[in-house]
């Protein structure tokens, strides 16, 4: 089973557009040790031809370009990507998929219904994409049980209830409910090795423990390493669990909750923000995270399980 991150950062990728932060402004001008990267997404597959999706970004054209295996050329029009899994509906996960609406078919969608209900009203993507290719959607359960997705018939996925939050344009932003975020299980049929992906994490469970314990590699919420990242930097007034994201730094913090993991467990942050210090390779952040055993995503990365 492959992995293979399309894009490591956060909303705003890095650098940002707009951003002169010292971290967008160096890796802008190649002063820093750092790679540039797209906004957060991964694509699954067990035979390097089909894929599944995992949230469509707004800089999905370019990670295409960049993933030839993405585009096996079976025909005049094809694509590896057999289908669409969301996580949450927020703006860095969702509005890639306007850009696959040459598609002759409706394009398989499989999200929780909060995320269809927030992806058909208050930025109304579903809605849009029925006047182009359309959507075959598919309602995801949060119960555990084994998701079947189309094209793929040999994956085998679980979602997971997080806690995280709905995108600042849902009309539940300020009252979260089961189903605004998931994470992902995906195990591998062969070998029964598990890997789980949450992009999203706002709080760390003992049941997530328990389940992140048994997987070959976790691949987690990597947005902010404080609390008060961008409140310092003068960039917003919100504080990281504002957003809906653990920080990996401090009591509680993301880096102790995976030193509860064993060493068996390959641990990867994944959505970073472009204020994060541990995209500076050679920050003492980053070597801390490498003393604890934790990788930091980049875009291209292949993780084989
Ligand atoms: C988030 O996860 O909080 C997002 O990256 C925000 C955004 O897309 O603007
Ligand atoms: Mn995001
Ligand atoms: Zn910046």
């Amino acid at each position: 089973m492959r992995i293979r991150v399309l894009g490591s950062s956060a909303g705003g990728g890095f650098p940002q557009w707009n951003c002169n932060c010292p971290q967008c402004d160096g890796v802008r001008r190649g002063t820093l040790a750092a790679k540039a990267r797209t906004q957060s997404s991964i694509a699954i597959s067990d035979n390097s031809q089909d894929w599944l999706l995992v949230n469509a970004s707004p800089d999905i054209l370019q990670q295409i370009r960049a993933t030839p295996e993405l585009q096996p050329a079976r025909a005049i029009r094809d694509s590896g990507i057999a289908a669409v899994l969301l996580m949450d509906a927020q703006i860095d996960h969702v509005t890639g998929l306007l850009m696959l609406r040459e598609r002759k078919t409706p394009l398989p969608l499989l999200a929780t219904p909060e995320v269809f209900s927030d992806i058909g009203s208050g930025f109304p993507i579903t809605h849009i994409l029925s006047h182009y290719c359309g959507t075959a959607l598919q309602a995801l359960p949060i119960d555990g049980s084994t998701v079947q997705v189309p094209g793929l018939p040999s994956l085998q996925i679980q979602t997971v209830s997080l806690s995280s939050k709905p995108p600042p344009y849902s009309p539940f932003r300020g009252n979260p409910r089961a189903g605004d975020n998931i994470g992902l299980l995906i195990r591998n049929p062969a070998n029964g090795a598990k890997a789980f992906y949450a992009p999203g994490l706002a709080e760390v469970t003992p049941a997530l423990i328990t389940l992140m314990r048994e997987c070959a590699v976790v691949l987690v919420d990597g947005t902010f390493w404080t609390h008060d990242e961008m409140q310092r930097l003068g960039l917003s007034p919100k504080a990281a669990l504002d957003m809906g994201h653990l920080p990996q730094s401090g009591p509680g913090g993301m880096i102790e909750m995976l030193s509860r993991l064993p060493a068996s467990v390959r641990k990867i942050l994944i959505h970073i923000n472009n204020t994060n210090p541990i995209l500076v390779e050679d920050s003492p952040e980053r070597a801390l995270l490498t003393q604890h055993g934790i990788e930091v995503a980049h875009d291209g990365m292949d993780i084989a399980f």
